[in-house]
């Protein structure tokens, strides 16, 4: 049977699940629903008579939430929790989606999802908090952990790396690029797909999705040059120069089997790159 599914929070994963699902999704912006507000989240879920409600809301701004704890956990771990526990009274499963940054970065190997975490900073904490609430709340939810999402928003306003360096090379602006930190970049619409197939399979508990590969941030911003076609230099630089307030693990490669065992398989992050180079129209 089809199911009805509402994901709420617009942001480049809202926007592809969006696209992806068709007319099974319903997507609730910001405006229709502020996830902090525990008296409306009932109400607007019930409306739409939901069986499975996706949270791709976040409050994403990894530096600011040093500063601004109490808004990044009112999102990232209480809001969860009120929408995990409206879902469950509604009957409907709950799709949460957390990040690579629960993880220390001191690894050799990709991350499995039961390797110990450990949060570098409010940011982090505080998605590893909405993990654990979503899973207290509604335990048959599906937590997915991802990485260096780029992908299309609803307004067109969003920001992402690959906008970012695509701007500052155009501007003719010096390129620094972090050299000695290591992660999957992963296209909105390759992970929108394989959240919809894991919940098409009734899929639970913890599962990674990136695109497949790793880089380092130089090797993606070179990447994102070569294939844009755009000619600029860009200096290799270390992580430790930067001026990144929150710290932020240097090597967060997630390991894909348990993704792989559901049936699922990723293209590369290159190859997502492309298509969403494609998508924008660069
Ligand atoms: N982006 C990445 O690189 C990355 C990496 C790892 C994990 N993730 C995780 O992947 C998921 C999807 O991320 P994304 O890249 O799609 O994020 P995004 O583009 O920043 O979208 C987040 C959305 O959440 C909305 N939002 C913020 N506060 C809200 C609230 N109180 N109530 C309702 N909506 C609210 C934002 O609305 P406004 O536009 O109005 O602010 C925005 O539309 C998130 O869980 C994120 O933590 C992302």
């Amino acid at each position: 049977m089809v199911k009805r599914i509402v994901v709420v929070g617009s942001g480049q994963l809202g926007t592809a699940l969006a696209t992806i699902g068709g007319a099974n999704v319903s997507l609730v912006d910001r405006a229709a629903l502020d996830i902090t507000d525990l008296a409306a989240i009932e109400p607007a879920l019930s409306e739409l008579a939901p069986d499975v409600v996706i949270n791709a809301s976040a409050y994403n701004r990894v530096d600011a939430a040093e500063t601004d704890p109490d808004l990044a956990f009112a999102v990232n771990a209480t809001g969860p929790a009120y929408l995990a526990r409206a879902a469950t009274a509604l009957e409907a499963r709950f799709v949460h989606v957390s990040t690579d940054y629960v993880f220390g970065g001191t690894q050799q190997r990709p991350y499995c999802e039961d390797d110990p975490t450990e949060p570098l900073g409010v940011y982090a904490a505080s998605k590893l908090a909405g993990e654990h609430l979503a899973l207290a709340y509604a335990p048959t939810s599906l937590v997915v952990r991802t990485s260096g999402v780029f992908g299309r928003t609803r307004s067109g306003t969003g920001g992402n790396f690959v906008l970012s360096i695509l701007r500052q090379a155009r501007a003719g602006k010096p390129l620094r690029v972090v050299a000695d930190k290591i992660a999957a970049p992963t296209y909105a619409v390759d992970l929108a797909r394989a959240i919809l197939s894991l919940v098409a399979v009734g899929a639970s508990g913890r599962v990674h999705i990136t695109n497949s590969g790793c880089c380092t941030w130089y090797e993606f911003a070179c990447a994102i040059l070569e294939e844009a076609g755009i000619d600029a230099a860009i200096e290799p630089v270390s992580y430790s120069g930067t001026a990144d307030v929150a710290r932020r693990p240097l090597y967060s490669v997630l390991d894909l089997s348990r993704l792989e065992s559901l049936g699922v398989t990723m293209p590369h992050w290159r190859d997502g790159l492309r298509r969403y180079l494609q998508e924008i129209e660069v």
